[in-house]
């Protein structure tokens, strides 16, 4: 009895749990009717009566230290429990989802079709890879124009090559509808630029048109005074010095007044207080009738902007190259715009 006695003490002592579980299978291996510890008690009656007081004792000592170390291992486990609940902070606000951005040439690509189309504009797209006649030949391009020249223009043959304008879908639309019509064509182009702060080997344009029996370049000159006032503010003046297009005569390039300085004269607009930002003209009569509609009947204009200067205008950016980096510290500036 002695013996057993002090083994399970010496068991009860270097007990260890590690978790609630463990304690409670402890508890009833020592302590339950038929636990180690009971059966004891139960031996009790067979201990002479001379060591009866002794073996009482030890045994007593022997229930208390069960009790104890089954109750204090209880307390931990039920405390480490309750210091994890206590750990989460539900007051705390959830982590919010990073919000994603539109790019800013989307952006301003959905601002510009946004004001033509309550103008009554629509929306025509083209190949990337054009073939010489819609980006060149039916424009009026000469057979010795600089652009056809391998050093301005990715040529991918003979015939082919990556569009350098968007004047090549003025040509596609033109040949497959009749007029009348008011056209916007966006889209990527390609040039073979070094690529600088101020010009990339691809960018993006957006050309306009519209053909109908009686256009004139008031028509234009009123349409891109809407567009003006509506994207830079009410306060922006335009102006035309003439200029030459293959595909346009008269041809025109269009300055608003600088929407930085607001005319006064700035680094932007190299204190001239003017900033180009888009080519222009009534469309050449030979190019209509190269795409099948008779010019003694129609007349049109077009014109056409790089959407890239366009925005770096809008949000003053000074590096075409941050367009096409995905550096997101730029991009980030444009959450929530719209
Ligand atoms: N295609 C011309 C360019 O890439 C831009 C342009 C000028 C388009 C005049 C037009 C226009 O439609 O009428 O530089």
């Amino acid at each position: 009895m002695q013996e057993k006695i002090t083994t399970l003490l010496a068991e009860i002592e270097n007990f260890r749990a590690e978790n609630k579980e463990q304690v409670e299978a402890f508890r009833i291996q020592l302590l339950s009717k038929k636990g180690a510890v009971s059966l004891l008690f139960d031996d009790f009656r067979n201990v002479p009566a001379a060591e009866k007081k002794a073996i009482g004792q030890q045994l007593n000592v022997l229930k208390n230290a069960a009790q104890e170390k089954i109750n204090a291992l209880k307390e931990q486990f039920d405390n480490s429990t309750e210091q994890s609940h206590t750990d989460i902070d539900l007051t705390l606000p959830g982590e919010p989802y990073p919000l994603g951005s539109r790019h800013p040439i989307s952006l301003v690509r959905e601002q510009i079709l946004n004001i033509f189309s309550r103008l009554g504009f629509s929306l025509a797209e083209g190949p990337e890879v054009e073939d010489d006649w819609h980006n060149f030949s039916a424009l009026n391009f000469a057979e010795n124009h600089p652009a056809r020249d391998m050093q301005d223009t990715f040529f991918i043959s003979d015939n082919y090559a990556l569009r350098t304008h968007t004047s090549s879908i003025q040509v596609r639309v033109m040949e497959s509808r009749k007029p009348p019509m008011r056209i916007l064509a966006p889209g990527r182009v390609y040039r073979k630029e070094a690529i600088s702060a101020r010009a990339h080997c691809f960018f993006h344009q957006l050309e306009g048109f519209y053909i109908n029996t009686d256009v004139s370049f008031a028509d234009l000159k009123q349409t891109l005074y809407y567009f003006v006032q509506e994207f830079f503010g009410k306060d922006t003046k335009i102006r035309f010095r003439p200029s030459y297009f293959p595909f346009t005569e008269p041809s025109a390039e269009m300055d608003i007044s600088c929407n930085i300085c607001g005319g006064s004269g700035c680094g932007v607009c190299k204190h001239s207080g003017w900033v180009e930002i888009l080519g222009c003209g009534m469309i050449d009569p030979a190019v209509l009738d190269n795409c099948k509609i008779d010019s003694n009947k129609f007349k049109g204009f077009a014109f056409g902007m790089g959407i890239e200067r366009i925005t770096m205008l809008k949000y003053q950016v000074k590096d075409l190259r941050l367009f096409s980096e995905n550096d997101q510290r730029f991009l980030r500036q444009f959450e929530g715009e719209v």
